[in-house]
């Protein structure tokens, strides 16, 4: 697998995005099933793995620390913390809560090391800015944890190009994860360009349009009911209709270009600059082959020009998030 620079580390070019094997997208994987595709991963040359606190309530990190500790010298390990599960009414149910106070995220980190059984976390992104905290303290706490050796560089999730530019001034960003794919554009209008001047990595989250981009998923309405989907606009059965009606002229290009659906944007995206690593999501062994084949994809001039002007904010109907969940994110908007 070619590589890509991640501040001090090479990573594959393509991560794997663990989350789904215990989060968002219906029940959780039976464990075997997770150790499984975690492996096949590994010995598929994937060396960056994307957890966080909060996928499954701590039960993806726990996952991640069982079945890769023995291998922990062979990749780069990418939690995040700042979102997680609270008991907030004391009746043992967990609820999704952003907290950014320094103290908060000292504790989260201590839990994360002992659920992912490692002395030091690569990568700790802040998960989403707790904007009743000034960004400068969340990042200083993090930097604080470099500097005990607790993790081992600092990274933001879905912030706008001027919070990455304070908290870069604070502490050095090493890395951004936002939504990115062909119909999600929304990191075009700022933080990509600002990533590529200040010398932070883009990782691309949700590179396959959860799902959309791959061509299969046609019906919306047999989606679990807890699946996170159901919350997006863009997934709602009038829009979604709507957005299938992209897909066939998509097929073509994908075709010609002698890839499926899926390496296609994945393909897209790696050719979209190189400080650009997707992190596609999948529960499924022949999936996750598939989306790493998309390294050996190389895609023409006109291909990318045909991709671009076939599905992009403009032709993509419904936002990405709910109300609630945009006002949770501090990105720019179309
Ligand atoms: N920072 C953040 O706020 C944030 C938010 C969301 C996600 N993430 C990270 O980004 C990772 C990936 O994002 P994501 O899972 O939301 O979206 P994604 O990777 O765009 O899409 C995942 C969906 O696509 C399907 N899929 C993947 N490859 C496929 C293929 N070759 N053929 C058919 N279907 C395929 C998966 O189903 P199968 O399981 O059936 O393959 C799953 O339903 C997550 O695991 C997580 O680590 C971060």
């Amino acid at each position: 697998m070619q590589q890509r620079t991640l501040g001090s580390f090479q990573v594959s070019a393509i991560g794997l995005g663990c989350m789904n094997l215990s989060h968002a997208y219906g029940a959780p994987v039976a464990a075997e099933q997770g150790e499984r595709l975690l492996l096949s991963a590994l010995d598929a040359g994937v060396t960056l793995f994307d957890t966080a606190t909060l996928y499954g309530f701590g039960a993806n990190e726990s996952l991640i620390g069982k079945v890769l500790k023995p291998h922990r010298n062979r990749f780069t390990l990418a939690s995040k913390c700042g979102m997680q599960g609270v008991d907030v009414k004391g009746d043992g149910k967990l609820v999704r809560v952003i907290d950014g106070r320094p103290q908060t995220l000292r504790k989260t980190c201590e839990d994360s090391l002992r659920r992912l059984q490692t002395d030091v976390i690569d990568l700790y992104y802040l998960h989403r800015w707790d904007k009743s905290v000034p960004i400068e303290e969340s990042v200083g706490a993090l930097g604080e944890l470099v500097r005990k050796g607790h993790i081992r560089s600092v990274g933001l999730s879905e912030v706008s190009a001027e919070t990455l530019r304070k908290a870069h001034a604070e502490y050095p960003i090493t890395a951004l994860q936002t939504e990115y794919s062909l119909w999600t554009r929304n990191a075009e209008i700022a933080v990509l360009d600002t990533c590529n001047e200040l010398g932070v990595a883009f990782v691309a989250f949700s590179p396959v349009g959860r799902g959309f981009l791959c061509g299969q998923l046609q019906d919306v309405s047999a989606l679990d009911a807890n699946d996170i989907r159901r919350t997006m606009p863009r997934f709602a059965a009038q829009p979604y209709a709507a957005n299938l009606r992209l897909l066939p002229a998509y097929l073509q290009i994908a075709e010609a270009a002698g890839c499926t659906p899926a390496q296609l944007a994945i393909a897209w995206l790696l050719h979209r600059g190189d400080h650009i690593i997707p992190i596609p999501g999948t529960t499924n062994l022949s999936h996750l082959a598939e989306d790493l084949d998309a390294a050996h994809v190389t895609l023409d001039v006109a291909t990318m020009e045909k991709l671009d002007a076939l599905i992009n904010q403009n032709t993509v109907i419904g936002s990405r998030y709910n109300a609630q969940s945009n006002s949770e994110v501090d990105t720019e908007e179309f």
